[in-house]
């Protein structure tokens, strides 16, 4: 399993992100520079900064335009748009976009490709396919399973401030209109995730995928503020990835919640040393933008010699947790056969 995919036309061209998950996508809110939640108890004056938008950088807020990246990017599948009308037009797809669409949907190069990527968004859509709500966590918050002690146990260290303060970005409560938990709340951020040396990108030391402030997303280059910020992404299905963060850099969910409880603590465990042997701290962020650096808990108070927050069973408690959340536990929504 490779860290992050090859593409372009000979398969031979590698990308710098890791595939982000497209479950649950119907819930992610458009791209905000500025967002303020409705359901936030104490306060909703408060700014919760950027927040929301499709892929790991926020920087398309529809299926349809999502499409539109891995359809022509040279170094995922390398099309153009004449490529993909022309394609289209001969496939058996033709016949069905044109009933659904109307007899002229695929008459222009341009019309045609909008309808490919329309097709694809309106697809990812579909709940029973990418929404199903299926999850033993599920379950267990509409009174149809029983979580084990252990999974209870991570559950609790997931929400506990004092521990992994996971739900604070990962929200694990349902909103207050009954909304099942999405496992996010959608807020880019910065956590510093090591740099990837099997990117072949990499090599270049002058090269840094900045999230939300470039090279990829372009309305924001050159603005420090955004840089570093990747999307929180849903928890749902996570146990079901082989690798994790923008990057692919980890391949194991306990080295995950490691580093998240360790980031400051080892950070010889976690980052490159440079050309003398020391250790560069955040290896795969420019030092000027060391500021935009995520410090809320579980990463305050973590210095060299502190204690981490989290043991070896307690982290074995939440990735237990973390494996409730994969779907097809139940075969329907427990949700929509529990409305009222
Ligand atoms: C301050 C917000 C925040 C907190 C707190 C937080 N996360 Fe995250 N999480 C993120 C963001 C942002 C990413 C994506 C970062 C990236 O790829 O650069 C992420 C990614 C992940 C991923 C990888 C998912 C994937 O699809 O690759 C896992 C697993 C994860 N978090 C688990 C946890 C656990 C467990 C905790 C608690 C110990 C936690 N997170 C606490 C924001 C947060």
């Amino acid at each position: 399993m490779l860290d992050v995919q090859m593409g372009g036309p000979a398969l031979r061209d590698q990308g710098f992100r890791a595939p982000p998950t497209l479950t649950y996508l119907n819930r992610v809110p458009p791209y905000d520079n500025h967002h303020h939640d409705p359901e936030e108890e104490a306060d909703n004056s408060i700014d919760n900064g950027p927040t929301g938008g499709l892929t790991w950088d926020g920087r398309v807020d529809t299926g349809a335009l999502q499409a539109v990246i891995p359809l022509t990017s040279p170094f995922e599948m390398g099309n153009s748009v004449p490529g993909v009308a022309n394609a289209v037009r001969k496939s058996p797809h033709a016949v069905k976009l044109r009933a659904a669409l109307g007899d002229d949907a695929l008459a222009t190069d341009s019309k045609a490709f909008a309808a490919v990527t329309r097709a694809l968004g309106a697809f990812e859509e579909d709940y029973a396919e990418f929404s199903p709500y299926t999850s033993k966590y599920d379950a267990w918050l509409t009174g149809h399973a029983q979580l084990s002690a252990q999974e209870r146990r991570g559950l609790e260290l997931f929400d506990d401030e004092a521990k992994g303060n996971c739900a604070q970005c990962h929200l694990s409560r349902r909103g207050l209109d009954g909304t099942p938990p999405a496992f996010s709340d959608y807020g880019l951020i910065a956590l510093a995730v090591p740099r990837n040396s099997e990117i072949l990108r990499n090599r270049d030391p002058g090269f840094h995928d900045l999230g939300a402030c470039g090279p990829e997303r372009k309305d924001k280059i050159g603005q420090d503020d955004y840089c570093g910020l990747f999307r929180t992404p849903t928890l749902r299905n996570v146990a079901q990835r082989k690798t994790f963060f923008h990057n692919g850099k980890f391949h194991d969910l306990a080295e995950v919640v490691e580093f998240y409880v360790t980031r400051d603590i080892t950070p010889e465990r976690w980052y490159s040393r440079d050309a003398r042997g020391k250790v560069v701290p955040y290896d795969d962020l420019p030092s000027r933008y060391h500021g935009n650096i995520n410090r809320d808990p579980p990463f305050d108070g973590q210095r060299p010699g502190a204690n981490a927050r989290l043991g070896k069973d307690e982290i074995a408690a939440i990735v237990a947790f973390l494996h409730t959340l994969d779907d097809g536990y139940l075969k329907d929504n427990p949700y929509r056969s529990s409305r009222k």
